[in-house]
């Protein structure tokens, strides 16, 4: 009998040090400082964002919607730090990614693609798992609309790209300069060594074993990369990329080899948005680079 107790006891006493490390101790001595970064609840019509708040919580949007990007999100706009979220009581973090999260939503559509998408969302995006809300009242929706438009709306967009903060003295501490031709002339020959096969010579990411990986290689070439600064890139080719075939660099190439590299990867003209996806793709591209060949070099023909 007495062993029992003990036992419970025991239990007892974990369960309570597990809820106050993970509960109480975080609500006690977690208090970050408001950024001004975080959401600003006006309008300039009659509808009510603070009410739409609530109705969002209502109809448990957050059960498919977060509010919180991280450093590895590609294009849900800028990033967030814990200071945004100070006046957001309770917060809509949410935990599922069933749909697209929604930190930067504000202003991504106009109203009327707002409403018509929470109406009938197959209508807009064909295919889409959303649920229609078309039940919701007049003054429901309208107010649940300026919510969605007031998301991210005071976030700054420099802060979109950025390279977690212990790559700060690794940046202070370069010695070599990214900007100048003779380094990226250096870095022309890691990246063929190193990268090409993946990457391409030419950066767009068709280096001969990207056929056979899921995961496509970066495309150095499209527009979205006109925004990484030194820091930026020098965290990404470090750590390489979870879930994906690109190597950790940080423990191939010494940091100045890094910095190398990136002055000849900044070079690459960044306008094109070309993706190759699939194998059919790059035959077709095969197919085009014939053509041309065939156009300007015509096959000899003997003149009898
Ligand atoms: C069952 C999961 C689910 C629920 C619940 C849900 N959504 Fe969605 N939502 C999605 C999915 C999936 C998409 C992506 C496809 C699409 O755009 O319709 C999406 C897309 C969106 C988008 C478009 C994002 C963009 O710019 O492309 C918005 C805005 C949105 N949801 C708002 C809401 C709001 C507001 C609610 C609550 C009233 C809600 N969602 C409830 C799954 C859900
Ligand atoms: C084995 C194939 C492979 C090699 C070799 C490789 N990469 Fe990658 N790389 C990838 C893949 C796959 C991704 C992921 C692309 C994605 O996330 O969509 C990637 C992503 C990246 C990214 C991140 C791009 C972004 O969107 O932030 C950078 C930077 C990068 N590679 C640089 C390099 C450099 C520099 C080298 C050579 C030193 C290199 N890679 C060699 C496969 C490779």
């Amino acid at each position: 009998m007495r062993g029992y107790r003990l036992g419970a006891i025991g239990v007892l006493i974990l369960f309570f040090a597990a809820v106050v490390a993970t509960v109480l101790m975080p609500m006690i001595l977690f208090n970050p400082k408001p950024t001004g970064h975080g959401n600003i609840y006006v309008s300039e019509t009659k509808a009510d964002p603070i009410r739409g708040r609530q109705i969002y919580i209502r109809e448990g949007c957050f059960y498919c919607h977060s509010q919180m990007t991280r450093l590895q999100d590609r294009g849900m706009g800028p990033l967030v730090a814990a200071g945004d979220y100070c006046e957001e009581t309770p917060h809509q973090l949410g935990t599922a990614r069933t749909g697209p999260d929604l930190t930067n939503e504000g202003g991504k559509h106009p109203n009327g693609w707002q409403k018509a998408h929470l109406i009938n969302p197959r209508a807009l995006k064909p295919g889409s798992i959303m649920p229609s809300f078309s039940y919701l009242s007049i003054e429901d929706m309208r107010d649940l609309v300026a919510y969605i438009q007031i998301l991210g709306a005071n976030r700054p967009v420099e802060k979109f790209v950025q390279a977690p903060e212990e790559y700060a003295p690794i940046l202070a501490a370069k010695k070599v300069d990214t900007n100048s031709d003779a380094v990226a002339n250096v870095g022309k020959g890691l990246y063929a060594q190193n990268c090409a096969t993946c990457h391409g010579l030419t950066g767009r990411g068709n280096g001969p074993d990207a056929l056979s990986m899921e995961t496509k290689p970066a495309n150095f070439t499209r527009p979205f990369y006109k925004q990484y600064d030194d820091a930026f890139w020098y965290y990404r080719i470090s750590e390489g990329v979870p879930g994906t075939r690109m190597p950790h660099w940080g423990e191939n190439l010494t940091p100045e080899q890094r910095w190398y590299l990136i002055a000849y990867i900044k070079r690459f003209p960044q306008d094109h948005e070309e993706v190759v996806d699939s194998t059919k793709q790059i035959d077709r591209m095969q197919m085009e680079m014939e053509h041309v060949q065939h156009v300007w070099n015509p096959p000899f023909k003997e003149v009898e």
